[in-house]
C-alpha cells in the first residue's frame, strides 16, 4: 500500500486549458476522410464534416485546433483554399506523399470545424515559401469586420462575420521542413512577418521554436525576437529509441513498452532544459512555452503510404500520454498550451477512420479522462512514484496530478508497469461527499481497437473507497485511472 498527500489548501498554479490543444495537418488521411468529406452520399456530414468523428471529438471539449500544419503550412498558400470549390488550384502535398490536394478544405472549412468542434482556432501561417503581404492579407480576411476589399471577398465567400482567429504561427519548424533557417535569420523574419500582424483582434503570437533537445535555437531566437512574441513552440515527439529506431505501433514486447516510457523521461530533461533557456532570456516570464507538436511516432503501419504517417494507438500511448501531460501540469507556469499530434488518422491519434467507419483509440480516453484538468489550480501532491529499470534506464512506476475547479478535485493516476498492480490510499486535508472512478486498460499491452472491435478497450468502473478525506482505490498494472471528488 503507498500512500498519497493531496493538500487542497497548496496550489500550484492554473492547468492551461490548451494543454489539451489538437492538430490538424493536411497529412495523408487527417482532414480528408478523417474530417472532412464534402459531399460524400455515403458518410453522414454537416457542411462536409463527418457527424461520427466531431460527435466523437466533442466530447473531448477540444479547446483549441492547429491547421493547417505542420510542415505543410509553409508550403501552403491560402487563397488556393477559398471561393468556390471548383474553381480552387490542385497542389501537390510534396511533405506528405507526394499526393495531390484539392484544396476543398480551406479557411472556410477549418472555421466551420472549429465552430463544430466549438473550440478557438490556431492558424499556422507560412514563412518558408510564403510572403508578408500573403500573410497580413489573410490575416485581414479572417479578421476584418469593416468595407474593405478583402473583408468583402470573404462575406463574397460566404462569412459575413470576421472569424476569431485566437492563436497565430509565424512558421513550422523553420530549422527543417520550414525553410532549414538558422536562428539569426529566423529571428529576422519573425520579427518583419509579426509586425504586419495588424488587427482589432487581440491575436496571440506565436514563434517558431526548437526541436525536442535543441537549445541553442531556442536561446538564439529568444534573444534576437522574443519581445515580439506571446508563445514560442517547442516539438518533442516521443519513440522507443529514438528517431532511428522508432519501433511499431503494435507489434512491440516489453523492452518496447519501457523503453518508450524511458523516451517520455528524456523528454522531460529536454523541457526543463527548454524552460532554464526561457528563464534566463525572459526572467520575467513574458513568453509562453507552446508544446504544439508532441507524441508517439512509430513506423507507419504496414501496407500504408510511408508519407501518411498512419499508426494504430496502444495503452502504451494512453500511459506514455498521462505522463508527458502530468509533465505539462508540473510545468504550467511556462507550458500554456499543447497540441498532439495529431487528432485524426495520423501519428497519436484521437480517431481512426477507414472509409465510413470509425473507431476511437486509448489516447481518446486519455483526454476524455482528463478533462477535469482543464483550467483547473494544480494541487500539491505529494507521493512515491517508485522506480522500474530499463534498458534506458530508471522510469517512475507511478504518475499522479490532482486539480481542483469548482470544488471538484480530480486525480489522474498512471501505472506503468506491466506486471504490477498498485494499492493507494489517498489522504486529502478536507473531507469528500463523492467519489467517482474509472480506469483504461487492456488484457494485453499490444491490444486496439478496431473498426471491427471497436470497444476493446474502454474506461470501466474503477472501485474506489471513499471515507471521510481518505480514498482506498487500487491502480491495475499497464492502466490509467481517473478519480473525481466532490
Ligand atoms: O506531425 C507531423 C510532422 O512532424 C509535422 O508536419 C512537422 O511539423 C513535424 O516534423
Amino acid at each position: 500500500m503507498s500512500k498519497v498527500m493531496i493538500n487542497t489548501q497548496r496550489k500550484k498554479g492554473k492547468i492551461s486549458k490548451y494543454i489539451y490543444g489538437q492538430f490538424a495537418e493536411h497529412l495523408g488521411r487527417c482532414i480528408y476522410e478523417g474530417l472532412y468529406v464534402g459531399n460524400d452520399p455515403d458518410i453522414p456530414n454537416t457542411n462536409g464534416m463527418r457527424n461520427d468523428v466531431i460527435a466523437a471529438l466533442k466530447e473531448l471539449d477540444i479547446p483549441v485546433l492547429r491547421w493547417p500544419g505542420g510542415c505543410f503550412a509553409d508550403d501552403y498558400h491560402w487563397r488556393d483554399g477559398i471561393g468556390p470549390k471548383e474553381n480552387r488550384p490542385y497542389m501537390v502535398n510534396t511533405n506528405w506523399g507526394g499526393v495531390v490536394e484539392n484544396n476543398h478544405f480551406g479557411t472556410h472549412e477549418f472555421f466551420e470545424l472549429c465552430r463544430q468542434l466549438g473550440c478557438e482556432a490556431y492558424v499556422n501561417a507560412n514563412v518558408g515559401s510564403g510572403t508578408v503581404q500573403e500573410m497580413r492579407d489573410w490575416v485581414e480576411y479572417m479578421t476584418f469586420d469593416g468595407d474593405s476589399p478583402l473583408a468583402n471577398e470573404r462575406r463574397a465567400n460566404g462569412d459575413d462575420e470576421p472569424f476569431k482567429l485566437s492563436f497565430l504561427g509565424i512558421g513550422n519548424e523553420n530549422w527543417g521542413c520550414g525553410g532549414n533557417m538558422r536562428p539569426e535569420y529566423y529571428s529576422d523574419l519573425y520579427r518583419r512577418f509579426s509586425t504586419f500582424i495588424r488587427s482589432k483582434q487581440k491575436i496571440y503570437k506565436i514563434g517558431c521554436g526548437a526541436n525536442s533537445d535543441d537549445t541553442q535555437w531556442t536561446e538564439t531566437v529568444m534573444k534576437n525576437a522574443g519581445k515580439f512574441m506571446d508563445g514560442i513552440s517547442w516539438h518533442n515527439y516521443t519513440f522507443e529509441d529514438g528517431w532511428d529506431n522508432r519501433g511499431d505501433s503494435i507489434v512491440f514486447d516489453a523492452d518496447g513498452w519501457y523503453n518508450n516510457m524511458a523516451d517520455v523521461v528524456l523528454m522531460q530533461k529536454r523541457l526543463r532544459d527548454q524552460i532554464a533557456v526561457m528563464d534566463s532570456t525572459d526572467p520575467d516570464g513574458k513568453v509562453d512555452l507552446i508544446v504544439d507538436e508532441w507524441g508517439n511516432w512509430f513506423e507507419v503501419m504496414a501496407g500504408t503510404n510511408p508519407g501518411f504517417l498512419y499508426q494504430q494507438n496502444t495503452m502504451r500511448d494512453a500511459v506514455a500520454g498521462m505522463l508527458i501531460l502530468h509533465m505539462f501540469h508540473n510545468a504550467n507556469r511556462r507550458v500554456k498550451m499543447a497540441n498532439i499530434a495529431q487528432m485524426v488518422n495520423v501519428l497519436q491519434s484521437m480517431v481512426l477512420t477507414e472509409g465510413e467507419r470509425m473507431t476511437v483509440t486509448p489516447t481518446y480516453y486519455l483526454f476524455k479522462m482528463m478533462k477535469g484538468h482543464q483550467d483547473a489550480e494544480l494541487l500539491d501532491a505529494s507521493y512515491d512514484a517508485k522506480s522500474i529499470d530499463t534498458k534506458r534506464g530508471a522510469i517512475p512506476k507511478l504518475s499522479l496530478s490532482a486539480s481542483e475547479k469548482n470544488g471538484a478535485v480530480t486525480i489522474t493516476i498512471a501505472n506503468t508497469s506491466l506486471t504490477d498492480d498498485e494499492e493507494l490510499e489517498i489522504e486529502l486535508d478536507k473531507a469528500f461527499a463523492s467519489v467517482a472512478a474509472e480506469y483504461l486498460t487492456s488484457g494485453n499491452m499490444c491490444d486496439v481497437n478496431t473498426f471491427d472491435e471497436p470497444d476493446k478497450i474502454r474506461p470501466q468502473a474503477l472501485n474506489a473507497e471513499l471515507s471521510g478525506s481518505t480514498v482506498k482505490v487500487t491502480v491495475p498494472k499497464m492502466s490509467i485511472a481517473a478519480i473525481t471528488l466532490k
